[in-house]
Protein backbone atom coordinates (compact mmCIF):
# COMPACT_ATOMS: atom_id res chain seq x y z
CA UNK A 1 0.00 0.00 0.00
CA UNK A 2 0.71 3.41 -0.84
CA UNK A 3 -0.47 6.05 1.34
CA UNK A 4 -1.51 9.40 -0.29
CA UNK A 5 -1.75 12.01 2.61
CA UNK A 6 -4.51 14.38 1.72
CA UNK A 7 -3.37 17.92 1.82
CA UNK A 8 -6.49 18.96 -0.69
CA UNK A 9 -8.87 16.14 -2.36
CA UNK A 10 -9.14 16.26 -5.84
CA UNK A 11 -5.16 16.65 -6.05
CA UNK A 12 -4.93 13.58 -3.73
CA UNK A 13 -7.29 11.76 -5.79
CA UNK A 14 -5.13 12.24 -8.87
CA UNK A 15 -2.53 10.97 -7.05
CA UNK A 16 -4.08 7.64 -6.02
CA UNK A 17 -5.01 6.80 -9.39
CA UNK A 18 -1.33 7.59 -11.17
CA UNK A 19 0.04 5.54 -8.58
CA UNK A 20 -2.53 2.58 -9.39
CA UNK A 21 -1.59 2.91 -13.00
CA UNK A 22 1.68 1.75 -11.89
CA UNK A 23 -0.25 -1.04 -10.48
CA UNK A 24 0.78 -0.17 -6.64
CA UNK A 25 -2.34 -0.13 -4.79
CA UNK A 26 -3.16 3.12 -3.00
CA UNK A 27 -5.12 4.55 -0.72
CA UNK A 28 -6.13 8.38 0.73
CA UNK A 29 -5.65 9.21 3.90
CA UNK A 30 -6.82 12.76 6.07
CA UNK A 31 -3.54 14.76 6.50
CA UNK A 32 -4.92 14.47 10.37
CA UNK A 33 -4.30 11.10 10.87
CA UNK A 34 -1.98 9.93 13.70
CA UNK A 35 0.87 8.35 12.47
CA UNK A 36 0.63 5.20 14.29
CA UNK A 37 -2.66 4.57 12.34
CA UNK A 38 -0.80 5.11 8.77
CA UNK A 39 2.04 2.44 9.89
CA UNK A 40 -0.61 0.44 10.87
CA UNK A 41 -1.59 -0.24 7.33
CA UNK A 42 1.98 -1.37 6.82
CA UNK A 43 2.37 1.14 3.82
CA UNK A 44 5.43 0.69 1.46
CA UNK A 45 5.37 4.33 0.74
CA UNK A 46 3.65 7.60 2.08
CA UNK A 47 2.96 10.52 -0.66
CA UNK A 48 2.03 13.73 0.75
CA UNK A 49 -0.56 15.49 -1.90
CA UNK A 50 -0.53 18.97 -2.90
CA UNK A 51 -3.36 21.21 -1.69
CA UNK A 52 -4.75 24.84 -1.57
CA UNK A 53 -3.03 26.28 2.26
CA UNK A 54 0.26 28.20 2.21
CA UNK A 55 2.43 26.56 4.69
CA UNK A 56 1.70 30.47 6.51
CA UNK A 57 -1.44 30.30 6.53
CA UNK A 58 -3.08 30.37 9.98
CA UNK A 59 -4.35 26.02 10.95
CA UNK A 60 -2.35 25.02 7.60
CA UNK A 61 -2.46 21.43 7.34
CA UNK A 62 0.90 20.02 8.93
CA UNK A 63 3.11 17.16 7.84
CA UNK A 64 1.52 14.13 11.17
CA UNK A 65 3.86 14.58 13.51
CA UNK A 66 6.74 11.97 13.58
CA UNK A 67 6.50 10.73 9.90
CA UNK A 68 9.72 11.32 8.45
CA UNK A 69 11.13 9.42 11.74
CA UNK A 70 9.17 6.25 10.75
CA UNK A 71 12.13 5.34 7.76
CA UNK A 72 8.93 4.56 5.42
CA UNK A 73 9.74 6.68 1.87
CA UNK A 74 8.02 9.60 1.60
CA UNK A 75 7.47 11.75 -1.41
CA UNK A 76 6.25 15.36 -1.27
CA UNK A 77 4.34 17.03 -3.95
CA UNK A 78 3.41 20.68 -4.42
CA UNK A 79 2.13 22.12 -0.76
CA UNK A 80 3.46 18.44 0.73
CA UNK A 81 7.21 19.74 -0.96
CA UNK A 82 6.71 22.90 1.06
CA UNK A 83 5.80 21.23 4.36
CA UNK A 84 8.25 18.73 4.09
CA UNK A 85 11.01 21.76 3.20
CA UNK A 86 9.77 23.24 6.30
CA UNK A 87 9.79 20.19 8.63
CA UNK A 88 13.08 19.28 7.82
CA UNK A 89 14.70 22.99 8.20
CA UNK A 90 14.49 24.04 4.67
CA UNK A 91 13.35 27.17 4.19
CA UNK A 92 10.12 28.55 2.59
CA UNK A 93 9.24 32.09 1.47
CA UNK A 94 6.50 34.16 -0.09
CA UNK A 95 8.79 34.86 -3.35
CA UNK A 96 6.15 37.05 -4.97
CA UNK A 97 6.90 34.69 -7.88
CA UNK A 98 3.57 32.34 -8.25
CA UNK A 99 3.92 30.02 -10.81
CA UNK A 100 0.56 29.02 -12.58
CA UNK A 101 0.64 26.29 -15.43
CA UNK A 102 2.97 25.25 -17.89
CA UNK A 103 6.11 26.09 -16.73
CA UNK A 104 9.80 24.98 -18.28
CA UNK A 105 11.35 22.49 -15.45
CA UNK A 106 15.56 22.80 -15.68
CA UNK A 107 16.55 19.17 -13.85
CA UNK A 108 20.00 20.06 -12.38
CA UNK A 109 20.80 16.64 -11.46
CA UNK A 110 18.73 13.42 -12.72
CA UNK A 111 19.47 11.76 -8.86
CA UNK A 112 16.63 9.15 -8.20
CA UNK A 113 13.79 10.75 -9.61
CA UNK A 114 14.57 12.19 -12.95
CA UNK A 115 17.01 9.74 -13.77
CA UNK A 116 17.16 9.11 -17.85
CA UNK A 117 14.66 12.12 -17.83
CA UNK A 118 15.54 15.27 -20.00
CA UNK A 119 17.37 18.29 -18.68
CA UNK A 120 14.46 20.43 -19.68
CA UNK A 121 10.94 19.67 -19.71
CA UNK A 122 7.28 21.27 -19.26
CA UNK A 123 5.65 20.84 -16.00
CA UNK A 124 2.72 22.05 -14.52
CA UNK A 125 2.93 24.44 -11.74
CA UNK A 126 0.31 25.89 -8.75
CA UNK A 127 1.81 27.47 -6.19
CA UNK A 128 2.85 31.26 -4.23
CA UNK A 129 5.34 30.54 -2.21
CA UNK A 130 8.03 28.44 -2.78
CA UNK A 131 11.18 26.56 -1.20
CA UNK A 132 14.38 28.60 -0.92
CA UNK A 133 16.87 26.60 0.83
CA UNK A 134 16.34 22.63 0.99
CA UNK A 135 17.23 21.26 4.46
CA UNK A 136 19.85 19.94 5.29
CA UNK A 137 21.94 17.20 3.36
CA UNK A 138 19.43 17.23 0.89
CA UNK A 139 20.40 17.40 -3.20
CA UNK A 140 18.52 20.07 -5.38
CA UNK A 141 17.50 18.65 -8.08
CA UNK A 142 15.73 20.84 -10.60
CA UNK A 143 14.82 24.21 -10.51
CA UNK A 144 12.49 26.81 -12.73
CA UNK A 145 13.16 30.63 -13.66
CA UNK A 146 11.51 30.94 -10.40
CA UNK A 147 11.67 28.74 -8.02
CA UNK A 148 15.27 27.85 -6.82
CA UNK A 149 14.45 24.73 -5.33
CA UNK A 150 11.87 23.15 -7.31
CA UNK A 151 12.95 19.51 -6.66
CA UNK A 152 15.19 17.67 -4.27
CA UNK A 153 15.94 14.66 -2.53
CA UNK A 154 17.53 12.34 -0.02
CA UNK A 155 18.27 9.16 -0.92
CA UNK A 156 19.71 7.93 2.38
CA UNK A 157 16.90 8.67 4.12
CA UNK A 158 14.26 7.98 1.40
CA UNK A 159 12.54 11.26 1.26
CA UNK A 160 12.09 13.00 -2.17
CA UNK A 161 10.15 15.86 -3.62
CA UNK A 162 9.08 18.14 -6.10
CA UNK A 163 7.40 21.65 -6.28
CA UNK A 164 5.68 20.61 -9.80
CA UNK A 165 2.14 18.25 -9.97
CA UNK A 166 3.76 15.17 -11.69
CA UNK A 167 0.41 13.97 -11.41
CA UNK A 168 -1.25 15.90 -14.00
CA UNK A 169 -0.98 14.97 -17.74
CA UNK A 170 0.48 18.59 -18.22
CA UNK A 171 3.53 17.93 -16.60
CA UNK A 172 5.57 15.55 -19.72
CA UNK A 173 7.05 13.52 -17.64
CA UNK A 174 5.19 13.07 -13.99
CA UNK A 175 4.40 9.34 -14.77
CA UNK A 176 7.75 8.41 -14.91
CA UNK A 177 8.95 10.95 -12.04
CA UNK A 178 6.21 9.04 -9.56
CA UNK A 179 7.48 5.83 -11.14
CA UNK A 180 11.13 6.35 -9.78
CA UNK A 181 9.55 7.34 -6.22
CA UNK A 182 7.71 4.05 -6.15
CA UNK A 183 10.61 1.70 -7.67
CA UNK A 184 12.98 3.61 -5.35
CA UNK A 185 10.62 2.76 -2.43
CA UNK A 186 10.61 -0.34 -3.52
CA UNK A 187 7.08 -1.15 -4.66
CA UNK A 188 6.14 -3.85 -7.03
CA UNK A 189 3.49 -3.58 -9.59
CA UNK A 190 1.35 -5.72 -8.43
CA UNK A 191 -2.33 -4.50 -8.11
CA UNK A 192 -3.47 -6.03 -11.24
CA UNK A 193 -7.10 -6.78 -12.77
CA UNK A 194 -7.41 -9.90 -11.70
CA UNK A 195 -5.88 -9.45 -8.34
CA UNK A 196 -8.38 -6.25 -8.02
CA UNK A 197 -11.13 -8.48 -8.94
CA UNK A 198 -10.20 -11.46 -6.70
CA UNK A 199 -9.58 -9.70 -3.57
CA UNK A 200 -12.93 -8.25 -4.02
CA UNK A 201 -14.36 -11.38 -4.48
CA UNK A 202 -12.73 -12.79 -1.68
CA UNK A 203 -13.81 -9.82 0.15
CA UNK A 204 -17.64 -10.54 -0.02
CA UNK A 205 -17.50 -13.98 0.42
CA UNK A 206 -16.01 -12.58 3.85
CA UNK A 207 -18.63 -10.82 4.68
CA UNK A 208 -21.37 -11.80 3.55
CA UNK A 209 -20.53 -15.58 4.53
CA UNK A 210 -24.03 -18.20 3.69
CA UNK A 211 -26.23 -15.30 3.51
CA UNK A 212 -28.26 -13.46 0.79
CA UNK A 213 -28.02 -11.01 -0.96
CA UNK A 214 -29.84 -8.45 -3.45
CA UNK A 215 -28.90 -6.02 -6.09
CA UNK A 216 -31.10 -3.65 -8.26
CA UNK A 217 -29.76 -3.21 -11.87
CA UNK A 218 -29.61 0.10 -13.86
CA UNK A 219 -28.39 -0.45 -16.65
CA UNK A 220 -24.81 1.22 -15.91
CA UNK A 221 -21.80 0.42 -15.03
CA UNK A 222 -21.27 0.44 -11.69
CA UNK A 223 -24.54 -1.87 -10.82
CA UNK A 224 -23.31 -4.53 -13.52
CA UNK A 225 -19.43 -4.45 -12.02
CA UNK A 226 -20.61 -4.86 -8.01
CA UNK A 227 -23.35 -7.71 -9.53
CA UNK A 228 -21.05 -9.33 -11.28
CA UNK A 229 -18.54 -9.44 -8.52
CA UNK A 230 -20.69 -10.53 -5.47
CA UNK A 231 -22.16 -13.14 -8.23
CA UNK A 232 -18.63 -14.64 -8.93
CA UNK A 233 -18.56 -14.80 -5.04
CA UNK A 234 -22.00 -16.21 -4.31
CA UNK A 235 -23.58 -17.24 -7.27
CA UNK A 236 -27.31 -17.97 -6.71
CA UNK A 237 -27.47 -16.68 -3.27
CA UNK A 238 -27.60 -13.41 -5.18
CA UNK A 239 -30.78 -12.07 -6.85
CA UNK A 240 -30.79 -8.90 -9.33
CA UNK A 241 -34.05 -7.08 -10.03
CA UNK A 242 -33.94 -5.25 -13.21
CA UNK A 243 -36.80 -3.21 -13.67
CA UNK A 244 -38.05 -1.72 -16.94
CA UNK A 245 -39.39 1.44 -16.75
CA UNK A 246 -39.72 1.86 -20.51
CA UNK A 247 -36.90 4.94 -20.83
CA UNK A 248 -33.94 3.35 -21.51
CA UNK A 249 -32.27 3.70 -24.43
CA UNK A 250 -32.50 1.34 -27.86
CA UNK A 251 -30.98 -2.02 -26.93
CA UNK A 252 -30.50 -1.04 -23.24
CA UNK A 253 -32.45 -3.47 -22.00
CA UNK A 254 -31.87 -6.35 -23.65
CA UNK A 255 -28.02 -5.73 -22.77
CA UNK A 256 -29.50 -6.43 -19.38
CA UNK A 257 -31.40 -8.90 -19.65
CA UNK A 258 -29.83 -11.43 -22.24
CA UNK A 259 -26.07 -10.21 -23.00
CA UNK A 260 -25.18 -9.42 -19.31
CA UNK A 261 -26.97 -12.88 -17.83
CA UNK A 262 -25.16 -14.45 -20.61
CA UNK A 263 -21.79 -13.46 -19.67
CA UNK A 264 -22.45 -13.53 -15.38
CA UNK A 265 -24.85 -16.28 -15.37
CA UNK A 266 -26.94 -14.16 -12.55
CA UNK A 267 -29.86 -15.03 -11.79
CA UNK A 268 -32.62 -12.05 -12.58
CA UNK A 269 -35.74 -11.13 -12.25
CA UNK A 270 -37.25 -8.44 -14.54
CA UNK A 271 -40.03 -6.53 -14.45
CA UNK A 272 -41.92 -5.11 -17.35
CA UNK A 273 -42.80 -1.93 -15.62
CA UNK A 274 -43.41 0.63 -18.72
CA UNK A 275 -46.73 0.57 -18.75
CA UNK A 276 -47.37 1.36 -15.45
CA UNK A 277 -44.61 4.37 -15.55
CA UNK A 278 -46.36 5.81 -19.21
CA UNK A 279 -49.48 5.64 -17.12
CA UNK A 280 -48.13 7.54 -14.80
CA UNK A 281 -46.32 10.64 -16.58
CA UNK A 282 -50.22 10.41 -19.00
CA UNK A 283 -50.43 14.46 -19.00
CA UNK A 284 -47.21 15.49 -16.85
CA UNK A 285 -45.13 17.87 -18.41
CA UNK A 286 -43.29 19.85 -15.59
CA UNK A 287 -39.80 18.46 -15.58
CA UNK A 288 -39.25 18.14 -11.43
CA UNK A 289 -43.02 16.36 -11.55
CA UNK A 290 -41.56 13.79 -14.01
CA UNK A 291 -38.55 12.86 -11.88
CA UNK A 292 -40.84 12.73 -8.98
CA UNK A 293 -43.04 10.28 -10.39
CA UNK A 294 -40.23 8.21 -12.12
CA UNK A 295 -38.41 8.09 -8.71
CA UNK A 296 -41.67 7.25 -6.70
CA UNK A 297 -42.93 4.48 -9.24
CA UNK A 298 -39.78 2.93 -9.28
CA UNK A 299 -39.44 2.44 -5.71
CA UNK A 300 -42.73 0.72 -5.45
CA UNK A 301 -42.23 -1.92 -8.24
CA UNK A 302 -38.61 -2.55 -6.47
CA UNK A 303 -40.26 -2.54 -3.18
CA UNK A 304 -42.70 -4.92 -4.50
CA UNK A 305 -40.12 -7.35 -6.22
CA UNK A 306 -38.37 -7.07 -2.45
CA UNK A 307 -41.47 -8.69 -0.70
CA UNK A 308 -41.26 -11.49 -3.66
CA UNK A 309 -37.61 -12.40 -2.88
CA UNK A 310 -37.95 -12.44 0.55
CA UNK A 311 -40.85 -14.58 0.45
CA UNK A 312 -38.74 -17.41 -0.63
CA UNK A 313 -36.05 -16.39 3.02
CA UNK A 314 -34.46 -13.90 4.68
CA UNK A 315 -31.85 -11.64 2.40
CA UNK A 316 -29.62 -9.62 4.52
CA UNK A 317 -27.29 -7.80 1.97
CA UNK A 318 -27.88 -4.76 -0.68
CA UNK A 319 -25.66 -4.15 -2.89
CA UNK A 320 -24.75 -0.90 -3.79
CA UNK A 321 -22.26 0.69 -6.58
CA UNK A 322 -20.43 2.94 -4.37
CA UNK A 323 -17.02 4.24 -5.63
CA UNK A 324 -13.81 5.50 -4.07
CA UNK A 325 -13.99 9.04 -4.68
CA UNK A 326 -17.98 8.78 -2.65
CA UNK A 327 -16.26 7.27 -0.15
CA UNK A 328 -13.30 9.63 -0.31
CA UNK A 329 -15.84 12.72 -0.30
CA UNK A 330 -18.03 11.57 2.07
CA UNK A 331 -15.16 11.76 4.73
CA UNK A 332 -14.87 7.68 4.82
CA UNK A 333 -11.37 7.37 3.36
CA UNK A 334 -9.67 5.52 5.48
CA UNK A 335 -10.83 2.35 4.14
CA UNK A 336 -11.97 0.69 6.91
CA UNK A 337 -14.54 -1.78 5.89
CA UNK A 338 -17.55 -0.15 6.56
CA UNK A 339 -21.05 -1.89 7.19
CA UNK A 340 -23.89 0.46 7.47
CA UNK A 341 -27.21 -1.26 8.86
CA UNK A 342 -29.48 -0.28 5.32
CA UNK A 343 -31.85 2.93 6.09
CA UNK A 344 -33.81 3.43 3.57
CA UNK A 345 -31.33 3.08 0.51
CA UNK A 346 -33.28 3.31 -2.55
CA UNK A 347 -36.50 4.10 -0.69
CA UNK A 348 -36.46 1.08 0.62
CA UNK A 349 -38.95 0.11 3.39
CA UNK A 350 -38.41 0.99 7.17
CA UNK A 351 -38.92 -2.78 8.57
CA UNK A 352 -36.44 -4.25 5.84
CA UNK A 353 -32.94 -3.90 7.51
CA UNK A 354 -30.19 -4.90 5.06
CA UNK A 355 -26.38 -4.28 5.72
CA UNK A 356 -24.69 -3.10 2.54
CA UNK A 357 -22.26 -4.97 0.07
CA UNK A 358 -19.89 -2.18 -1.50
CA UNK A 359 -17.36 -4.26 -3.63
CA UNK A 360 -16.42 -0.82 -5.61
CA UNK A 361 -15.47 1.02 -2.72
CA UNK A 362 -12.35 0.91 -3.04
CA UNK A 363 -12.23 1.49 -7.05
CA UNK A 364 -12.02 4.40 -9.28
CA UNK A 365 -14.63 4.31 -11.88
CA UNK A 366 -12.10 3.85 -14.88
CA UNK A 367 -11.05 0.82 -12.82
CA UNK A 368 -14.23 -0.28 -12.03
CA UNK A 369 -14.60 -0.45 -16.47
CA UNK A 370 -11.37 -1.81 -16.54
CA UNK A 371 -12.67 -4.82 -13.73
CA UNK A 372 -15.94 -5.16 -15.93
CA UNK A 373 -13.84 -5.93 -18.82
CA UNK A 374 -11.89 -8.92 -16.50
CA UNK A 375 -15.15 -9.99 -15.45
CA UNK A 376 -16.36 -10.92 -19.33
CA UNK A 377 -19.44 -8.05 -19.05
CA UNK A 378 -20.63 -6.79 -22.55
CA UNK A 379 -18.08 -4.21 -23.78
CA UNK A 380 -21.07 -1.71 -24.58
CA UNK A 381 -22.20 -1.73 -20.86
CA UNK A 382 -18.57 -1.25 -19.63
CA UNK A 383 -18.35 1.58 -21.17
CA UNK A 384 -21.82 3.14 -21.23
CA UNK A 385 -21.96 6.91 -20.97
CA UNK A 386 -23.33 8.55 -18.18
CA UNK A 387 -27.29 8.07 -18.27
CA UNK A 388 -29.62 9.55 -15.79
CA UNK A 389 -31.62 7.58 -13.94
CA UNK A 390 -35.24 9.21 -15.12
CA UNK A 391 -33.55 8.19 -18.64
CA UNK A 392 -35.24 9.23 -22.20
CA UNK A 393 -38.49 10.93 -19.57
CA UNK A 394 -36.46 13.94 -18.82
CA UNK A 395 -34.96 14.31 -22.60
CA UNK A 396 -38.57 14.89 -24.04
CA UNK A 397 -39.45 18.33 -23.52
CA UNK A 398 -43.23 17.64 -22.66
CA UNK A 399 -45.66 14.43 -21.97
CA UNK A 400 -43.75 11.30 -21.92
CA UNK A 401 -45.79 9.46 -24.72
CA UNK A 402 -44.98 5.68 -26.42
CA UNK A 403 -44.46 7.03 -29.45
CA UNK A 404 -42.51 10.08 -28.10
CA UNK A 405 -40.38 7.25 -27.17
CA UNK A 406 -40.20 5.52 -30.30
CA UNK A 407 -39.08 8.66 -32.21
CA UNK A 408 -36.33 9.73 -29.52
CA UNK A 409 -35.16 5.98 -29.23
CA UNK A 410 -34.68 5.56 -32.86
CA UNK A 411 -32.64 9.24 -32.99
CA UNK A 412 -30.61 8.73 -30.02
CA UNK A 413 -29.43 5.56 -31.41
CA UNK A 414 -28.40 6.87 -34.83
CA UNK A 415 -26.36 9.50 -33.25
CA UNK A 416 -24.45 7.52 -30.86
CA UNK A 417 -24.08 4.82 -33.43
CA UNK A 418 -22.24 7.36 -35.57
CA UNK A 419 -20.44 9.40 -32.57
CA UNK A 420 -18.84 5.65 -32.58
CA UNK A 421 -18.34 4.91 -35.96
CA UNK A 422 -16.22 8.40 -35.31
CA UNK A 423 -14.32 7.05 -32.96
CA UNK A 424 -15.66 9.60 -30.30
CA UNK A 425 -17.06 7.76 -27.80
CA UNK A 426 -13.51 8.66 -25.23
CA UNK A 427 -13.77 12.13 -26.34
CA UNK A 428 -17.25 12.85 -25.39
CA UNK A 429 -18.48 12.74 -21.73
CA UNK A 430 -22.07 12.33 -23.24
CA UNK A 431 -24.38 13.18 -25.79
CA UNK A 432 -27.69 13.87 -25.08
CA UNK A 433 -30.45 13.45 -27.92
CA UNK A 434 -33.52 15.60 -26.78
CA UNK A 435 -36.50 15.49 -28.41
CA UNK A 436 -38.68 19.12 -28.12
CA UNK A 437 -41.64 17.37 -28.48
CA UNK A 438 -43.66 20.39 -28.71
CA UNK A 439 -42.53 22.07 -31.17
CA UNK A 440 -42.91 21.77 -34.83
CA UNK A 441 -40.76 23.18 -37.71
CA UNK A 442 -42.06 23.30 -41.53
CA UNK A 443 -39.47 21.48 -43.93
CA UNK A 444 -39.73 19.74 -47.30
CA UNK A 445 -38.78 16.14 -48.00
CA UNK A 446 -39.14 14.73 -51.42
CA UNK A 447 -42.12 16.83 -52.74
CA UNK A 448 -43.93 17.76 -49.89
CA UNK A 449 -44.08 19.78 -47.03
CA UNK A 450 -43.30 18.39 -43.40
CA UNK A 451 -44.48 19.71 -40.19
CA UNK A 452 -41.86 17.43 -37.54
CA UNK A 453 -39.76 18.03 -34.37
CA UNK A 454 -36.78 19.40 -33.88
CA UNK A 455 -33.88 16.99 -32.00
CA UNK A 456 -31.41 18.70 -30.25
CA UNK A 457 -27.78 17.05 -29.84
CA UNK A 458 -26.05 17.78 -26.92
CA UNK A 459 -22.79 16.74 -26.89
CA UNK A 460 -20.36 17.83 -23.99
CA UNK A 461 -17.10 17.36 -22.60
CA UNK A 462 -16.69 17.20 -18.74
CA UNK A 463 -14.19 15.78 -16.09
CA UNK A 464 -16.98 15.46 -13.95
CA UNK A 465 -20.48 16.61 -14.94
CA UNK A 466 -20.07 19.44 -12.43
CA UNK A 467 -18.40 21.60 -15.29
CA UNK A 468 -18.97 20.94 -19.31
CA UNK A 469 -18.55 22.43 -22.61
CA UNK A 470 -20.02 21.63 -25.75
CA UNK A 471 -17.92 19.17 -28.00
CA UNK A 472 -16.08 20.22 -30.97
CA UNK A 473 -17.76 17.10 -33.09
CA UNK A 474 -16.35 17.19 -36.52
CA UNK A 475 -18.49 18.77 -38.89
CA UNK A 476 -18.52 16.02 -41.41
CA UNK A 477 -19.94 13.52 -38.32
CA UNK A 478 -22.68 16.05 -37.07
CA UNK A 479 -24.01 15.90 -40.81
CA UNK A 480 -24.05 12.34 -41.34
CA UNK A 481 -25.65 12.39 -37.93
CA UNK A 482 -28.25 14.94 -39.16
CA UNK A 483 -28.83 13.30 -42.43
CA UNK A 484 -28.95 10.13 -41.06
CA UNK A 485 -32.06 11.17 -38.38
CA UNK A 486 -34.14 12.84 -41.07
CA UNK A 487 -33.91 10.50 -43.39
CA UNK A 488 -34.47 7.49 -41.25
CA UNK A 489 -36.69 8.80 -38.52
CA UNK A 490 -39.81 10.02 -40.30
CA UNK A 491 -41.43 12.53 -37.78
CA UNK A 492 -37.79 14.58 -37.12
CA UNK A 493 -37.24 16.84 -39.96
CA UNK A 494 -34.79 19.20 -38.24
CA UNK A 495 -31.37 18.22 -36.32
CA UNK A 496 -29.94 21.18 -34.24
CA UNK A 497 -26.55 21.73 -31.93
CA UNK A 498 -26.82 22.61 -28.40
CA UNK A 499 -23.83 25.22 -27.94
CA UNK A 500 -24.39 26.00 -25.01
CA UNK A 501 -21.20 25.44 -21.44
CA UNK A 502 -22.58 24.50 -17.88
CA UNK A 503 -22.88 26.66 -16.34
CA UNK A 504 -25.36 28.38 -17.61
CA UNK A 505 -26.71 25.50 -19.63
CA UNK A 506 -27.27 22.07 -17.36
CA UNK A 507 -26.40 19.30 -19.42
CA UNK A 508 -29.70 17.72 -19.50
CA UNK A 509 -32.44 19.97 -21.08
CA UNK A 510 -34.80 18.86 -17.83
P1 LIG B 1 -27.05 18.15 -15.41
O1 LIG B 1 -28.18 18.09 -16.35
O2 LIG B 1 -27.47 18.48 -13.99
O3 LIG B 1 -26.46 16.66 -15.33
O4 LIG B 1 -25.92 19.03 -15.88
C1 LIG B 1 -25.26 16.30 -14.70
C2 LIG B 1 -25.07 14.81 -14.86
O5 LIG B 1 -26.01 14.08 -14.09
C3 LIG B 1 -26.83 13.28 -14.94
N1 LIG B 1 -28.18 13.38 -14.40
C4 LIG B 1 -28.79 12.45 -13.64
N2 LIG B 1 -28.36 11.23 -13.25
N3 LIG B 1 -30.42 10.88 -12.13
C5 LIG B 1 -29.19 10.45 -12.50
O6 LIG B 1 -28.83 9.32 -12.15
C6 LIG B 1 -30.91 12.09 -12.48
O7 LIG B 1 -32.03 12.44 -12.12
C7 LIG B 1 -30.05 12.91 -13.29
N4 LIG B 1 -30.18 14.13 -13.82
C8 LIG B 1 -29.03 14.41 -14.51
C9 LIG B 1 -26.67 13.85 -16.32
O8 LIG B 1 -26.90 12.88 -17.34
C10 LIG B 1 -25.24 14.33 -16.28
O9 LIG B 1 -24.34 13.25 -16.49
Amino acid sequence: TVLVVDFGAQYAQLIARRVRECHVYSEIVPSTMPVAEMLAKRPKAIILSGGPSSVYAGGAPAVPEGLFETGVPTFGICYGFQVMAQALGGRVARTGAAEFGGTALTVLREGMLFAGLPAAQQVWMSHGDSVVAAPDGFLVTASTADTPVAGFEDVARGIYGVQFHPEVMHSAHGQAVLKHFLDAAGCRPSWTMLNIVEDAVAAVQAQVGDGRAICALSGGVDSAVAAAIVQRAIGDRLTCVFVDHGLLRKGEAVQVEQDFVAATGVKLRVVDAAERFLKALAGVTDPEEKRKIIGREFIRVFEDEQRAILADGPADFLVQGTLYPDVVESGGGTGTANIKSHHNVGGLPDDLKFALVEPLRALFKDEVRRAGEELGLPAAMVWRQPFPGPGLGIRIIGEVTQERLDILREADAIAREELSRAGLDRDIWQCPVVLLADVRSVGVQGDGRTYGHPIVLRPVTSEDAMTADWSRVPYDVLARISTRITNEVREVNRVTLDITSKPPGTIEWE
